[in-house]
């Protein structure tokens, strides 16, 4: 079908009317990317301070990524794990290497990747630390998000997520988040405990960073236990918050580590769970899968984003970029009643407001937020997501701090605490 002939009216009544309503989009309907900007419909241009949730960290459309994405499609693109395939082995090296690894298992999704570490982490329970049969427990926190899945949301504290997909699957402890003490008390009391679950910055909770220090004490006090320390970098990992991962700030290497997101730099999903002889070791043929991991198009193409990742030095870049960012939003904040404060590490940041009276503020930031040419969404109904792809330059990004303050200034100007939305009928 040729979307160029519908509107973008008529192409979002298409989505309202033929697709689940599990999504809320702001209403743009985009058609081309490149680098720091996509395009609409119409030809308008946007900064997109989304990036897929970080999983565009390279840029839309990379060249490079592309180059790799095309030359693969023409020669194989799906053996299925029945057969070696000449580009898996390949990426198996490189990505062990890249993340001092010994194995890789690969998959799709994040959500998936996260189920895989789950399984690994129970079976190494069993076979390795001997835990009797169907006990073992692991330990997540509370406001995480690792997914989707029917065990993954089993232990979210998000009534969206998980009020009416019960039962739910059991073997799952969740203690307060940036607690070691809680952690600890947890680790003493259940002896079946085979692995700690942690995002090492809580991405959908927005941007949410521990304290200095949590996660190597987490990793001490898990190591003390013989408990596995899982890091769940799907959102974090490879470049986002200015390290290569979020775990690299307190030199905590896990015991396994889940990527996902800008493996591929938004291309294709790729994702992969990583892991030492020992721990990968307990999964044998037959014992878990997927057609679609490892498949040759995903291992050539995450090479190519790693190294994209790498030769652009886009850590380094999003470091420096996320304390300018930082500061910028702080003066905004000091001279701002609706922008309270910020938090975030290199280019995943979160601005939290005041939406006291408002019904829906942080929506209609957003909103406005577009119409003044940049992309981004809340995560819950005061708490707006900045994290732009890493290939941003400083000039593009201080044009950007200038839309963000000048669109808040427009909210600090409303005298009332009408909702702007039913003031101007945008929601
Ligand atoms: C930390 C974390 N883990 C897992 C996931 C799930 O990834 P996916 O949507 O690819 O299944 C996400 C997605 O936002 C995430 O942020």
């Amino acid at each position: 079908m040729e979307s160029t002939k519908l509107t973008a009216s008529e192409l979002m009544e298409l989505e309202n009317k033929y697709g689940a309503h599990n999504y809320h989009p702001l209403p743009v309907v985009l058609e081309r990317g490149e680098g720091v900007f996509v395009w609409d419909v119409d030809g308008k241009r946007y900064f997109d301070f989304l990036s897929a949730y970080s999983a565009v960290n390279q840029g839309h459309c990379h060249p490079k990524i592309i180059n790799t994405l095309v030359e693969q499609s023409k020669k194989l693109t799906l053996t299925s794990r029945a057969f070696y395939n000449s580009q898996l082995g390949l990426y198996e090296k490189f990505v062990t290497g890249y993340f001092g690894y010994d194995r890789v298992l690969p998959m799709n999704t994040g959500a998936e990747a996260v189920e895989t570490a789950i399984k690994l982490c129970r079976k190494w329970g069993y076979e390795k630390k001997r835990l009797p049969d169907n006990s073992a427990q692991i330990v997540v926190c509370e406001n995480n998000f690792h997914g989707r899945t029917t065990t993954i949301i089993s232990f979210s504290v998000d009534p969206d997520a998980y009020q009416y997909y019960g039962p739910y699957t059991p073997g799952f402890i969740v203690i307060p988040y940036n607690d070691t003490a809680a952690l600890e008390r947890a680790l003493i009391e259940n002896p079946h405990i085979a692995g700690f679950l942690v995002e090492p910055i809580q991405g959908e909770a927005g941007a949410f960073v521990p304290d200095d220090g949590y996660l190597k004490r987490c990793y001490e006090l898990c190591h003390q236990h013989n408990v596995l320390f899982i890091a769940d970098e799907v959102q974090t990992g490879i470049a986002r918050t200015g390290k290569l991962l979020a775990c690299d700030y307190e030199g905590v290497h896990p015991d396994i580590l889940i990527l996902g997101k800008a493996l591929s730099g938004g291309v294709y999903p790729v994702s992969a769970v990583l892991a030492s002889n020992d721990i990968m070791g307990v999964i044998l043929p037959g014992q878990h899968g997927s057609t679609y991991g490892g498949n040759p198009m995903a291992a050539a193409v995450a090479i190519t984003a790693l190294e994209v990742i790498r030769d652009e030095n886009l850590a380094e870049r999003a470091y420096e970029l996320g304390v300018i960012f930082r500061t910028e939003m702080r003066k905004l904040c000091e001279t701002s009643a609706i922008a309270k404060f910020v938090r975030g590490k290199g280019l995943l940041n979160a601005l939290i407001i005041n939406n006291e009276g408002y019904k829906n503020l942080a929506w209609d930031i957003c909103v406005k937020l577009l119409e003044n040419g940049l992309l981004a969404k809340p995560t819950h109904t005061n708490i707006i997501r900045f994290a732009p792809p890493l290939v941003i330059t400083e000039a593009q990004l201080y044009e950007c701090i200038a839309i963000i303050k000048s669109t808040i200034g427009e909210f600090d100007k409303i005298p009332s605490k009408i909702p702007f939305s039913e003031m101007t009928g945008l929601e």
